[in-house]
């Protein structure tokens, strides 16, 4: 099967390989974590409200298309060897979110075995595919989707206001994680941003106005999920737009007028 070539010349791959070894080494040092020994399983409240349960299942269906997102998106970045290397951290990492949150749903007795089980089918039933094809606008937009999925479970967190410690400590560990994952990616856009200010603009105003959180149509009730979560104040239009959309204009060095306006460039 034939990839498409990423359009980076050798210094921005350079920028790119060492962007990736920082993150790698600040991991490494101060961010693995344990499923098993770094979250207090024995203070688990089954007590917690059943819509603050059915969020964080939710939330575990949306990291159980991890093999959609390694599978599409890697063929995009063989050839950049930071890239790549990237994905392939991020996805242990990320494999791990949808096993904490699915180990918390059976300890704290809010499912079962196997209610557990048949959400692992219903979401293998579907598939999740590339938003966009096009190396330049996925990189963007994995960098809007871990913003803004940092903001979830921050939000996630703060609407179950501490009232079952293990679930709390959950849900730091992976917002930690999601916070990391939404700096490299910014980081990312900024290198592209210096090679090609450009078609990386164009990519930014593209994503930021068409950006569509992963549940809506992925999940078989995506829209009563995604009620759910609005209704819980965690995730919504406006949040999307003062925490997700001002942080990242911001400490991208850019203003709202820069996502405005026509297409300068077709995207490929
Ligand atoms: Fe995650
Ligand atoms: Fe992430």
């Amino acid at each position: 099967m034939s990839t498409p070539a990423i359009p980076e010349n050798p210094q921005t791959r350079a920028k790119i390989w060492q962007a990736f070894l920082d993150y790698f080494d600040a991991a490494e040092k101060k961010r693995r974590w344990n499923i098993r020994t770094d979250i207090p399983w024995d203070q688990c409240n089954s007590g917690i409200p059943p819509e603050i349960a059915d969020v964080v299942q939710t939330f575990c269906m949306v990291e159980l298309f991890l093999p959609d997102y390694l599978a599409k998106q890697l063929p995009q970045v063989r050839n950049s060897k930071g890239r790549a290397w990237m994905l392939a951290n991020w996805g242990y990492e990320e494999s791990k979110h949808s096993m904490v949150l699915n180990d918390w749903l059976l300890k704290a007795g809010h499912r079962t075995e196997e209610e557990l089980q048949d959400m692992e089918q219903g979401v293998f039933e579907k598939e999740w595919g590339l938003r966009y094809d096009d190396p330049l606008a996925s990189v963007v937009y994995t960098m809007v989707q871990e913003v803004a999925t940092r903001v979830n479970y921050r939000n996630l967190r703060k609407a179950a206001r501490g009232r079952c410690p293990a679930l709390d400590r959950l849900l730091e560990l992976v917002q930690i994680d999601e916070a990391a994952h939404g700096h490299f990616f910014r980081s990312l856009v900024q290198i592209y941003l210096e090679d090609d200010r450009a078609a990386t603009l164009e990519r930014i105003r593209l994503v930021f106005n068409t950006f569509a959180m992963p549940a809506n149509d992925l999940l078989a009730d995506g829209r009563r999920r995604v009620a759910a979560i609005k209704a819980l104040n965690i995730f919504d239009e406006q949040v999307f737009y003062s925490e997700v959309v001002v942080p990242l204009l911001n400490t991208l060095g850019l203003t709202r007028a820069d996502i405005r306006g026509r297409r300068v460039h077709p995207v490929k």
